[in-house]
């Protein structure tokens, strides 16, 4: 089995985080009832035990107490698991950035969170000011409540305009990338900070890998569409959340460490971006999408 702890980045603040995380986002229906916590948690310990300690969760996945259960029931220490979770659309307003981050620990049933994003930057929505609700963050970590603030879905303005007006540096910006998406000029603004990029959708939510481009590649290595993609995102330096419900995955996922793809090949994938067309999701510029008890679900 592959462990992952071998495979860990030091982001800008020195925190350390494994390369390969397990998403978490629809394991189970968006909704509080028991049996969705009890199917989240059933996921979590399956990942557990195939190897995963990091932990992708989100308030607005509104699964955050059965990720909290299935770390519970593991029985392992707290500092097995390096946990991340984001902040809900609705939660920008500074006193709701602290009130609800209060919340998502004790969903969590930890003291301390290891890396909150702000998960969007909606900047059509609290009178385009997300810097208030950044500055927010960086003071949980000020007071020791989070270990490592970022942000996911940002882009250059947004990125700049956080760092001119505050001074600090999110540690992560969580985007979607995969082989059929990608945006370099947003990598460059983020290396050039120091931000660590965090491929969500890593596999494009399953659609890249039927490309012959890339089963030709995963023949040639026997192995699995799914690693040579993975692989492909770990090479180039990004952090990775797969997810998947489905154990033998979750240990095949984990095993793309064991094997590395050339230059041609890293290049090949490269090429099969496709730009705007390939983007799966909304656009960060214009999403403003608020959770509702009538509407708890859309796929981000
Ligand atoms: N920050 C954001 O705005 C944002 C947005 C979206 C997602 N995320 C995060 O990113 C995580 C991953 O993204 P995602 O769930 O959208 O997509 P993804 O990880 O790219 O793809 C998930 C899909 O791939 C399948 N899959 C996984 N491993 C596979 C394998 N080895 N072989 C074949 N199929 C495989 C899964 O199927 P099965 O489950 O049926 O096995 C599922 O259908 C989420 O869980 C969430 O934590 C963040």
């Amino acid at each position: 089995m592959t462990n992952p702890e071998t495979h860990i980045i030091t982001l800008n603040d020195g925190v350390a985080i494994p390369q390969l995380g397990f998403g978490t986002m629809d394991l189970a229906p968006r909704d509080s009832r028991p049996e969705s916590h009890e199917l989240t948690a059933q996921g979590v310990a399956a990942a557990i035990a195939a190897g995963y300690r990091h932990f992708d969760t989100a308030q607005m996945y509104a699964n955050e107490t059965g990720v909290g259960l299935g770390i519970a029931r593991s029985g392992l220490p707290r500092e097995a698991f390096f946990l991340t979770s984001k902040l809900g659309n609705g939660n920008h307003r500074p006193d709701d950035v602290r009130r609800s981050f209060e919340q998502t620990l004790a969903a969590l049933g930890v003291e301390q969170l290891d890396l909150f994003l702000m998960h969007w930057p909606v900047p059509t929505l609290y009178g385009g000011d997300y810097v208030s609700t950044w500055r927010a963050m960086t003071q949980l970590v000020d007071e020791g409540l989070l270990r490592s603030a970022g942000v996911s879905n940002f882009q250059p303005e947004h990125l700049k305009r956080i760092i001119d007006e505050t001074g600090r540096i999110p540690s992560v910006n969580q985007i979607q990338v995969h082989p059929y998406y990608g945006k370099r000029d947003l990598f460059n603004v983020c290396t050039g900070y120091g931000i660590a990029i965090e491929a969500w959708s890593p596999l494009g939510q399953a659609s890249v890998l039927d490309d012959p481009v890339i089963a030709r590649i995963a023949q040639a290595h026997d192995r699995t569409p799914a690693e040579v993609v993975l692989r492909w995102h770990t090479q180039q330096g990004r952090i990775v959340i797969p997810k998947t419900a489905t154990p033998t995955r979750m240990v095949q996922n984990l095993a793309s460490f064991e094997f590395r793809l050339t230059l041609d090949e890293l290049a090949a994938i490269d090429a099969l971006n496709k730009g705007e067309a390939g983007r799966r999701g909304p656009d960060p510029y214009t999403f403003d999408w608020i959770p509702s008890e009538a509407s708890p679900k859309v796929g981000n």
